[in-house]
């Protein structure tokens, strides 16, 4: 018989960083897959056109930044407007500097921190009492990196950002999962996105065509909240074949 799966249809998941990459791949699967979707991010022009494509009914979006605690409260606040409830929510915003600890300006590396982590932890602090509230239990489903199992030498800040992450997630998993909310860090090995590329870490790479694919952690994020809500997944670490671990 085959696994019985939980049925998405109806669920809605707010997606932060949904303009592009990952976030966009995992509200495209999470829309075929019969759930409702909220996507936050900064560029307002990228959300509308997710929108378009994936059906006003299916999709809305706040114009937000994740480093602002209100803008999270706003995509949450969005997300039980428009929909009533609030299933889950995937803090994946993120961005990475490549380099040496010194080679950023403090901006930079400042901004890397806000929108890693705190963006993370404002995401979550705006998602739990909706969840409760509307759905009295719910998903967090963070995408962090294999950076925050093992931090390569040309990355140290990132890598502390998304090492926080995993930390957070399995705190939140002690925290939580008694109220019904499962947490799960994702950790994705180099995805062939835009973050990639002009941040000083694979230009024209030729390695990139090997790297995952943003639907390749989208199914992951997908698989997660599919799964029965007896079993919960608190660590997925993925690589592709042409990555060495
Ligand atoms: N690509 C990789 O190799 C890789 C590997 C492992 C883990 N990850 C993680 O995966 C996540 C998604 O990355 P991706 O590869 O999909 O990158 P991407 O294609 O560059 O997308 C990043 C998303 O984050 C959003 N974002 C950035 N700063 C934001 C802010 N301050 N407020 C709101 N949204 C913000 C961007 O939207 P706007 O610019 O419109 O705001 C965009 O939608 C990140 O957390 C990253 O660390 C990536």
């Amino acid at each position: 018989m085959p696994y019985r799966t939980r049925d998405l249809t109806g669920t809605v998941v707010a997606i932060t960083g949904a303009t592009a990459g990952i976030g966009a791949a995992a509200a495209t699967q999470l829309v075929e897959a019969g759930a409702k979707v909220v996507l936050g991010g900064r560029r307002e022009e990228r959300l509308a056109e997710a929108v378009v494509r994936l059906g006003a009914s299916n999709a809305k979006a706040v114009t937000m930044d994740v480093q602002s605690p209100d803008d999270c409260r706003r995509l949450v606040a969005e997300a039980v407007a428009s929909f009533g409830r609030l299933d889950a929510i995937v803090p994946n915003a993120g961005i990475g500097l490549y380099g040496s600890i010194l080679d950023h300006s403090d901006a930079e590396v400042e901004r890397m921190m806000h929108t890693n982590y705190d963006g993370t932890v404002w995401a979550v602090r705006a998602a739990v009492p909706a969840m409760l509230e509307t759905t009295g239990g719910g998903d967090i489903v963070i995408v962090s990196s294999v950076a925050g199992l093992r931090g390569g030498g040309d990355e140290a800040v990132y890598a502390g950002t998304k090492f926080a992450q995993v930390g957070l997630a399995g705190a939140l998993d002690r925290e939580l999962r008694e109220k019904g909310i499962r947490v799960t860090a994702i950790c994705p090995a180099g995805v062939g996105t835009e973050f990639a590329v002009g941040t000083g870490r694979v230009d024209n790479d030729p390695r990139f065509a090997e790297w995952l694919t943003a639907d390749d952690v989208a199914h992951a994020i997908t698989t997660v909240l599919q799964q029965p809500r007896e079993v919960r997944t608190t660590l997925w670490a993925m690589w592709s074949m042409g990555q060495g671990s």
